[in-house]
């Protein structure tokens, strides 16, 4: 059966150590209370050392499973800046160690926009009827690519992951992705790199001794990132509401990556939406990159934020740069 890509079940996982404002104060010059104003974010979760993306990765995972109540999809797509490895990808060895053996599975990189990137993906996939079910994952540890050093980067960034189960289905049921705005602009790509362990600066020889090359460590220009952030986001949330035939008055709730709880309400006041409409957890667990979407829509529906039959914009921008939309109505689905 191929069709409509209809959202069957959703999980999360942070790992559990927690890293606060005052607790990253004590390293580098930074404050709590410049964290919190200028991003919004109290606290973020960090992996402990030996925890790779991977391991995110499978416990969302199987919650997202359970969730939908299936043990077997045709296709995963992880979405993640920081693979276990840089080859092979990360999602064969997750798909393995969920016991899905044998299944498609491949590595999606679109940064902060992966999870959005992925839907979309998998969505084709259903639609093309190359897949009925796909388990689509956005996963990062982030704290694995931060320069200790760089209050620019370091106060920003958290660990975690997040899954959703999408089936072949009809149009108009709930959880059916009903529109999708992908683009980027590789101009920009200087806005947000990690210069090293590529092809063009392969990694320096992991035999010599001391600390890592800054070029390994990620590096973002946050003054015009934010500014495009709130440009990109605003016209692919309209192209998406104009796509799904929504007005921005009749979106019960925009989940927006959580990267500045300033951008968001930038986003919704260029859409014309009010800010209480703005789901925001950035504050619990900061910047997860492609985990984002996936961790605030849990946030918002554990919390009472969502229910069945709302309206739900989702919109990312990242590193690429990348950015995309995609609209659904919330099904009755369970959240683990
Ligand atoms: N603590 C204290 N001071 C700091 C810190 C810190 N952690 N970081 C920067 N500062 C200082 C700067 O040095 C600067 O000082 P100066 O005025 O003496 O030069 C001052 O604070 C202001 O710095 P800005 O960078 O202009 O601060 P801004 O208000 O822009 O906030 C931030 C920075 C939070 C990064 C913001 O620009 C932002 O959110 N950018 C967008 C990030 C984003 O959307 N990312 C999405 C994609 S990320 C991805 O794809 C992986």
């Amino acid at each position: 059966m191929s069709g409509a890509a209809v959202l069957a079940g959703l999980g999360t996982f942070v790992p559990p150590r927690v890293v606060t404002n005052d607790e990253l104060s004590l390293t580098l010059d930074t404050s709590d209370e410049w964290i919190r104003t200028r991003t919004g974010i109290t606290q973020r979760h960090w992996a402990d050392p030996g925890t790779a993306t991977g391991d995110l990765a499978v416990e969302a995972g199987r919650r997202a499973l359970a969730a939908a109540g299936t043990d077997t999809v045709d296709l995963v797509v992880l979405a993640t800046t920081t693979p276990d490895h840089p080859c092979p990808a990360t999602a064969p060895e997750v798909a393995a160690r969920l016991g899905l053996p044998h299944v498609a599975a491949f590595d999606l990189a679109a940064v902060c926009s992966g999870f959005v990137y992925a839907l979309a993906t998998a969505a084709g996939a259903i639609a093309a009827g190359t897949a009925t079910r796909v388990l689509v994952i956005g996963a990062e540890t982030y704290s694995s690519i931060l320069d200790p050093e760089d209050r620019t980067t370091s106060v920003i960034f958290g660990d975690g992951a997040g899954a959703v189960v999408l089936r072949a289905g009809e149009p108009d049921e709930p959880g059916a992705l009903l529109a999708h705005d992908l683009g980027s602009d590789g101009s920009l790509k200087d806005l947000i790199i990690v210069p090293g362990g590529g092809s063009r600066q392969p990694p320096a020889g992991a035999e010599k001794p001391g600390p890592r090359p800054a070029d390994s460590y990620f590096q973002m220009q946050g003054r015009p990132v934010f500014r495009h952030a709130v440009t990109r986001m605003a016209a692919s949330s309209q192209a998406v509401l104009d796509r799904a035939g929504w007005s921005a008055d009749s979106v019960g709730r925009f989940v927006g990556h959580q990267a500045n709880v300033r951008i968001l309400h930038a986003v919704a006041d260029q859409l014309g939406m009010a800010r209480d409409r703005v789901v925001v957890n950035l504050d619990r667990v900061g910047n997860t990159s492609a985990a984002s979407i996936p961790l605030a829509l849990a946030h918002a529906v554990t919390e009472g934020l969502v229910a069945p039959g709302d309206q739900v914009l989702l919109s990312a921008f990242g590193g690429g740069v990348t950015w995309g939309s995609t609209a659904l109505v919330w099904p009755d689905v369970p959240v683990h």
